[in-house]
């Protein structure tokens, strides 16, 4: 559902760069006797010469198109270089595809706010640098302006002005000028991914999101488009309802058919109130803006995907029927997403957590309900084994439903699985584990700190439940939280309970940063707490490095039966700094307080009160 977002009271410059026919242009550049060549990528299916997915521009002359198979684009194109997509797991693998897109991002976040939108298109919020150079350098002090840029389509021309006229007016209003900078500015960038990558890419130039969006692929390839306000309504007056991002489907349709509406332009014949009675409150306010080409979406700080998700389809005979064939492609699905999070993790240090599936499926003739295959998610627990188990829960489950406890036969025709809400690994989090991992080198693999959740803590939620889950994971809540809980397989059900509203000092927002099992691995129970021989284990080890008069700590997470401690002199402080203040506060407190109520210290003291359970009023 569309948002209706108002437009900033302050002008934006906004560019929508999106590379042009991407795979071809990875594929020519792995095997550069292709450059030049009509070329298109296809999927590693053979069938009737593969379906293409990507096709260069030199093949698109000659009326090769992305819905075509192979054996159709040589007949319309003989010579045509078809290369088949890498393949990995029975199904295309895109690292290549996903890793050329990110050197591409890394070059284009150089001059302001970068938002990478899919794998081949970044937003840029250029205000900045459009502001600074419009005081420093505006267009007309140049002495030379580059040839890119002044290639540039600016919409709108009148008079039989020129681009380089455009550019230079000293007398145009501010927001023109902002953009003529930005122009500039996109331009010298398109140059910089050439010169390094050898990709050529489009732009849009405009001042918000989705104007910049609807321009760049107005004139492809290696071209730009800038978008004057003055020209916006000539622009979204000949725009086709459904090539609005957001009207392609029903909405588009039902304005089509309702309201008799062809263009975005058309929008204009009704009152904001008309179309919100019709629409809804948001609906329709946003359909009053974008009328308007207002659009006040901001560019998300965002050099990363905001998912990992892999699928694949299995159309006509290939359907799946059977229980077993689903589970060994899910297995493979799930064991690449699982490699892609793990890098991720490694990489990037985020942590996904939630674990999506999404089915089509299709029932015997006959069956009585008319149901679609729910998507289901649960929460993400890492390692590819338990990916697996979960996906083929959340699997059954959704199969379940969609037969509607009817006996019937069913066939799959798409599967895949995603991870979302990803966020990054607090910093403090992250060096206090290492610190900590430097103390026991045996517990360092990243797989094993973030396998967190208990063995049968699968939740399953329909694909409708997503964002209320999304509000309930706090970015700060990476480790072993259950929905709004912190779980922890030392903890009891009561001494679990920390929602967000009800946190109390010291009792769940410490252990949101360091989950007990990282004791449990790090610092293990003591004796006292009564726990299994492997644990004594590690006792052992706890026990020599606490060895000595320095103070420890318990932490006590469940009082009956486990209690954990550490050593206090243990913790280096510059570490501890890195911590989240809020966290910071807490651990500084405990750390003073302990020295405070024990100067005399012995092992063992206890700062229990910190971590008991939250007390019920
Ligand atoms: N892609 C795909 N399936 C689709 C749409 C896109 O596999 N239905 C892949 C294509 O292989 C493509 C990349 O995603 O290379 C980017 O898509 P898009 O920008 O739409 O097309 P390009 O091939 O880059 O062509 P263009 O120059 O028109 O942007
Ligand atoms: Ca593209
Ligand atoms: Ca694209």
């Amino acid at each position: 559902m569309p948002i209706a977002r108002p437009a900033p009271q302050a002008p934006r410059v906004i560019a929508h760069v999106d590379l042009d026919c991407f795979y071809v242009q990875v594929e020519q550049r792995r095997r550069p006797e292709l450059r030049g060549l009509p070329t298109a990528v296809v999927q590693y299916n053979a069938w009737k010469g593969g379906g293409l997915i990507a096709v260069g521009y030199e093949a698109r002359k000659f009326g090769v198109k992305r819905s075509m198979r192979g054996d159709e684009a040589k007949m319309v194109c003989p010579d045509i270089q078809l290369v088949q997509v890498p393949v990995a797991r029975g199904k295309a693998d895109l690292n290549l595809y996903r890793d050329a897109g990110s050197e591409v991002v890394s070059i284009l976040a150089a001059k302001g706010r970068c938002e990478r939108a899919s794998i081949d298109e970044v937003y840029l919020d250029l205000t900045a640098a459009a502001e600074q150079m419009l005081t420093a350098t505006p267009p007309d002090t140049l002495q030379e302006i580059d040839e890119e840029t002044l290639k540039s389509h600016v919409l709108g021309l009148q008079n039989g002005e020129s681009v380089k006229q455009w550019l230079c007016r000293t007398d145009a209003d501010h927001l023109d000028r902002l953009l003529a900078c930005g122009a500039v500015i996109v331009a010298e960038l398109r140059a910089e991914v050439l010169k390094k990558t050898s990709f050529t890419c489009s732009a849009g130039i405009a001042h918000n999101k989705m104007l910049a969006k609807l321009a760049s692929g107005i004139h492809k390839p290696a071209q730009q488009t800038v978008v004057p306000s003055s020209s916006v309504p000539d622009l979204l007056g000949s725009l086709p309802i459904n090539k609005m991002k957001q009207l392609g489907g029903k909405l588009g349709s039902s304005l089509q058919k309702e309201l008799g509406v062809a263009t975005v332009g058309d929008l204009l014949h009704f009152t904001e109130e008309k179309l919100q009675e019709l629409y809804g409150w948001n609906t329709g306010a946003w359909l009053w803006n974008i009328a308007r080409g207002i659009n006040g979406d901001e560019v998300e700080g965002r050099l990363l995907p905001k998912s990992h998700g892999c699928g694949k389809t299995f159309p006509g005979q290939q359907a799946l029927k059977s229980l077993s064939v689903v589970k060994h492609w899910l297995n493979g699905l799930c064991e690449e997403l699982s490699e892609r999070l793990q890098a991720d993790l490694d990489k990037n240090k985020r942590l996904a957590h939630t674990l999506i599936i999404h089915a089509d499926g299709s029932k015997a003739q006959g069956a009585l309900t008319k149901r679609k295959f729910p998507s289901k998610s649960c929460p993400l627990r890492y390692g590819t084994a338990k990916i697996q188990e979960d996906a083929w829960k959340l699997f059954e489950s959704g199969l379940r439903e969609f037969l509607d406890l009817q006996s019937s036969e069913w066939a799959v025709t798409s599967l895949s699985v995603s991870a979302s809400k990803i966020f990054p690994v607090p910093t403090g989090t992250n060096s206090i584990v290492k610190y900590f991992g430097e103390k026991q080198q045996s517990y360092s693999q990243t797989s094993e700190v973030c396998d967190v959740y208990g063995e049968d803590t699968t939740s399953i939620s329909s694909s409708g439940d997503h964002l209320s889950e999304a509000s309930d994971l706090q970015p700060v809540n990476h480790f072993g939280e259950e929905n709004n809980g912190c779980h922890s397989p030392g903890m009891t059900h009561q001494t679990n309970k920390c929602s967000t509203v009800n946190r109390e000092k010291g009792v769940c927002s410490i252990l949101e940063h360091f989950h007990p099992i990282r004791f449990l691995k790090h610092f293990p129970p003591t004796v006292d707490g009564g726990t299994s021989g492997s644990k004594d284990e590690e006792t052992e080890s706890f026990k020599n490095e606490d060895a000595g008069t320095s103070p420890s700590h318990e932490i006590q997470v469940d009082q009956q039966r486990e209690i954990w401690r550490f050593n206090v002199e243990d913790v280096d402080l510059s570490i501890v700094k890195e911590l989240p203040p809020e966290i910071q506060q807490e651990v500084q407190t405990w750390i003073k307080s302990s020295k405070r109520t024990n100067p005399a210290k012995r092992p063992g003291s206890s700062i229990s009160h910190y971590f008991a359970p939250v007390k019920k009023s």
